[in-house]
């Protein structure tokens, strides 16, 4: 029998690229071999669950894990929305449309769809943190009406910091979004911080809600100013982390979190099953 080698990453070629803001990029990510390299359809019809990630290298400048941003019903390319962090990240900044690189995934696991079908969902995420949530926004919008009331909450530094506008503007046909900065410019409509006053927009079942989160440290804010007085209780929220990683296969312990790898055991988690800490 011929073992799979899990590490195999496969070519993608770099089909697009959007600037989303002085720092974050969208990379569109094509190969004939996206479905031999992992991207398979599942039972559900899926090529992957929203909430997965796949590792990227670039040659001479390493490996990290990036949330996939676009639909899971997609198989002909993925969309990677990447922040200038660091080596990795930073040259792939400097690639241009049609350069080549390598990716391996998808690994993981992602947000339980089957368990939030049914209910009222509250998306709260932050920053960069947007991607594993776009893609949970376009699963629900192919099956809207597994769903009911359903929100993002969606934070940035400042107006011009918010990621993926145009599909904001897509998805608010669909699901109530809530937009909130830190630094407003004087054009800037909507919240200003995660102020509490938020909670009188959400209109939800709190015993039968289930939230979803992504983001950084001050998203630990939204969850004590919106999730917690809304009601919704630990069990019932799911949260996506990030942790340094290396193999993203279980092997090498760089992602342990307690007795969990985020890269196997997550990186969505039950926000009771983890120990709380956010950074
Ligand atoms: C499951 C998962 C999904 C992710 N999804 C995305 C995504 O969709 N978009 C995106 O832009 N980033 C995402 N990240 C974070 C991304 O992997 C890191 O920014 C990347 O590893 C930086 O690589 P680098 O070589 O450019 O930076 P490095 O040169 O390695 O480091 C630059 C700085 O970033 C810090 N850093 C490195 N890795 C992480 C990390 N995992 N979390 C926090 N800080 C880190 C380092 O400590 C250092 O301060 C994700 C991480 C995980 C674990
Ligand atoms: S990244 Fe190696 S065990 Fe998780």
């Amino acid at each position: 029998m011929i073992m799979k080698n899990l590490y195999q990453p496969f070519k993608v070629k770099i089909k697009k690229i959007e600037e989303h803001s002085s720092n974050v990029k969208l990379f569109r990510l094509a190969s004939l071999k996206l479905s031999e390299g992992g991207f398979k359809k599942n039972k559900a019809g899926l090529v992957f669950e929203p909430g997965q990630f796949v590792l990227v290298s670039h040659f001479g400048y390493g490996e990290a894990p990036f949330g996939i941003a676009s639909s899971p019903y997609q198989n002909k390319y993925v969309d990677l929305v990447i922040r200038r962090a660091g080596i990795l990240t930073e040259a792939l900044h400097q690639l241009k449309e049609g350069d080549e690189i390598f990716m391996r995934g998808p690994y993981g696991h992602g947000f339980p769809i089957n368990f939030m079908s049914g209910k009222d969902v509250v998306m709260v995420t932050g920053g960069c943190g947007i991607p594993p949530i776009a893609a949970l926004i376009e699963y629900i919008m192919a099956n809207r009406d597994k769903f009911n009331r359903t929100y993002l909450i969606y934070g940035a530094r400042a107006p011009a910091d918010l990621l993926m506008k145009s599909k904001l503007k897509k998805w608010e046909k669909d699901i109530k979004i809530i937009l909130t900065v830190d630094q407003p410019d004087k054009n800037w409509k909507g919240y200003v911080g995660m102020v509490s006053e938020m909670i009188r927009e959400i209109r939800i079942d709190s015993l039968d809600a289930v939230a979803a989160m992504c983001g950084p440290g001050p998203m630990m804010d939204a969850l004590e100013k919106i999730l917690r007085p809304l009601g919704i209780a630990d069990r019932r929220i799911f949260v996506n982390m990030e942790r340094k990683m290396q193999c993203g296969i279980g092997k090498c312990q760089h992602c342990v979190v307690g007795d969990k790898y985020v890269c196997q055991d997550g990186p969505v988690f039950n926000f009771d099953q983890i120990d709380k800490s956010w950074d």
